[in-house]
């Protein structure tokens, strides 16, 4: 598969494809020695590539698929049977095995990530003690918050912490479909964020391998740098409980995260998936706990994708129950496009002190110069390889008007990033900071694959004046986003229609 210099054969693309077919497909046990063969046949041809060529750019990919294929089988806990065991662990020793072929013939070593991912899926399906890993911190990444770029950001309070208003979000590390990039490509993109000063990250349990690579990140940075950083990740529950809720239950939660994320949560943010389920404020109410006794293991606790009905009857819970709201945040989806938190969410938010992070600011990267005078993209196109994001933004724009609507806004937006030499993007984030009841932006971020940041970070450089939102009103009146909460739903609405 591999004979030729830097470039993978046909069949290497047919075998990958294929085999990508059986993980999407729910079969993952029996895609796992497809992904084992695919490691050992390049030792097998003695594979050579250079840097960024096709196969190196091919191997990233396939380990983008074993990242992939073995958080499937992390989220759906199979029964650690001996076949199991068997197949991860002799995944596990081609990947060691292709990391020391790679070190005697001077190759970049493709499968970092891939192989901290099969060791995390190990340690959850068959978990050893006596393996428990080192906390030892390697301090190798040469990291540093430049404090002249990153004196314009704006701060808010997060709880305890002193938060930056624009944060990176790994939801891109779930899929390969955004690109993949290696660990040391992804280590220069993180370095660059902190430099900038972009020190807050949001993540999830299930956004593939994000709290790993976040973690491992943090855990070699230097100690004034490390503890600036905020890993901000979440506990999702998206269908029945298969327990009770018990103080010990919900702490072995959190501690998971801790444990992937190599030390503190500093806000872990809960999604529930069934509100008729009222298990989700006994959690809340010991997440809360958990928090004041234990700080060091998470030391603050958010929502994510609640309502507003829903915020309200847990922050009175909270309230009824321990004497405080406790929680800080909600995240939820907020932008010129969805801007249903306006409604009402906003009010829940005063009322309680709690900040909106907010996602879908970008559109998935449509609220933006690249798409003003373009014509509507056909979401199915193959050539134009939209990513998940832009799909699932595309929807919203739908359900919001119309590719014509979306073009009179870009006009308007780009109108006035011209008054500020700014970009229509930086526009738009600007518009959803300036709502008291955000907290930040977070944006999405393919680590290594493409970068924003020193766009945006000129959200910082300027304000809107009432004219400019007038303008934008003109074209985009708040009416749309009552249409859109009375069509769809308040926020994360969606989300639960699916489950
Ligand atoms: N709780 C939830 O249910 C939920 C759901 C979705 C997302 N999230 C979180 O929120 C984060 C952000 O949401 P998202 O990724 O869905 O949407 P998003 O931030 O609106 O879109 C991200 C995309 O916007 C583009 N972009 C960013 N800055 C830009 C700029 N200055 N100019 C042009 N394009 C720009 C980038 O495209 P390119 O990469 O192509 O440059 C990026 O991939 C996620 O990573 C995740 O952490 C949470």
């Amino acid at each position: 598969m591999f004979q030729e210099h830097g470039v993978p054969s046909s069949a290497a693309l047919e075998v990958s494809s294929s085999t990508r077919c059986l993980f999407s497909s729910k079969l993952v046990p029996e895609s796992l020695p497809y992904l084992s063969h695919i490691v050992r046949a390049i030792i097998a041809a003695n594979a050579t590539w250079s840097p960024n060529d096709p196969l190196e750019l091919y191997l990233e990919r396939v380990s983008g698929d074993i990242i992939q294929a073995v958080q499937a089988l992390k989220e759906s806990r199979p029964k650690p049977t001996e076949d199991l065991r068997s197949l991860l662990a002799e995944l596990i020793q081609n990947l060691a095995d292709c990391s020391a072929y790679c070190t005697d013939n001077s190759l970049s070593y493709p499968f970092d990530r891939a192989q901290r991912q099969v060791q995390d899926v190990l340690a959850i399906i068959f978990p050893d003690p006596s393996q428990s890993e080192s906390s030892a911190r390697k301090e190798i990444v040469d990291a540093s918050i430049d404090p002249q770029i990153s004196a314009c950001i704006e701060q808010f309070k997060l709880g305890p912490h002193t938060a930056p208003r624009l944060f990176n979000g790994l939801w891109q590390m779930s899929s390969p479909a955004w690109g993949s990039a290696s660990s040391a490509k992804q280590d220069i993109a993180l370095t660059e964020l902190v430099r900038c000063g972009l020190v807050g990250t949001d993540m999830a349990d299930h956004y593939g391998d994000a709290e790993l690579i976040y973690g491992g990140f943090r855990n070699r940075l230097p100690r004034e740098v490390a503890d600036r950083v905020l890993a901000m990740t979440k506990w999702c529950i998206f269908g029945p409980l298969e327990k009770p809720v018990t103080p010990e239950f919900v702490l072995e939660a959190v501690k998971e995260r801790s444990r992937r994320l190599s030390g503190r949560v500093e806000l872990l943010q809960f999604h529930w998936h069934d509100y008729e389920a009222k298990e989700y404020l006994q959690i809340l109410a010991e997440l809360v706990k958990i928090a004041k006794a234990q700080p060091s293991l998470v030391s603050a606790i958010g929502l994510c994708n609640f309502d507003t009905e829903h915020t309200v009857e847990a922050c009175e819970y909270l309230l009824a129950n321990l004497g405080e709201v406790g929680i800080v945040s909600n995240q939820v989806q907020y932008s010129l496009i969805d801007s249903r938190p306006t409604v009402a969410m906003a009010a829940a938010c005063q009322k309680y002190g709690l900040k909106l992070l907010t996602y879908g600011s970008f559109c998935g990267g449509f609220l933006s110069d690249r798409w003003l005078g373009k014509p509507a993209p056909d979401v199915y196109s193959e050539t134009l390889g939209l990513t998940p994001s832009q799909r699932k933004y595309y929807d919203m724009i739908s359900t919001w008007g119309s590719w014509e609507e979306l073009q009179a806004l870009l006009k308007v937006l780009r109108g006035i990033a011209d008054k500020y030499n700014v970009s229509t993007s930086n526009v738009a984030t600007r518009w959803v900071l300036d709502h008291d009841e955000v907290g930040a932006v977070i944006v999405g971020t393919r680590l290594g694959v493409s970068s924003n940041v020193s766009d945006n970070m000129h959200v910082f450089s300027f304000s809107l004046s009432d004219e400019d939102k007038a303008a934008i009103a003109a074209v985009n009146p708040p009416e749309k986003a009552k249409a859109l909460f009375d069509r769809i739903g308040d926020c994360g609405g969606e989300y639960r229609k699916m489950h």
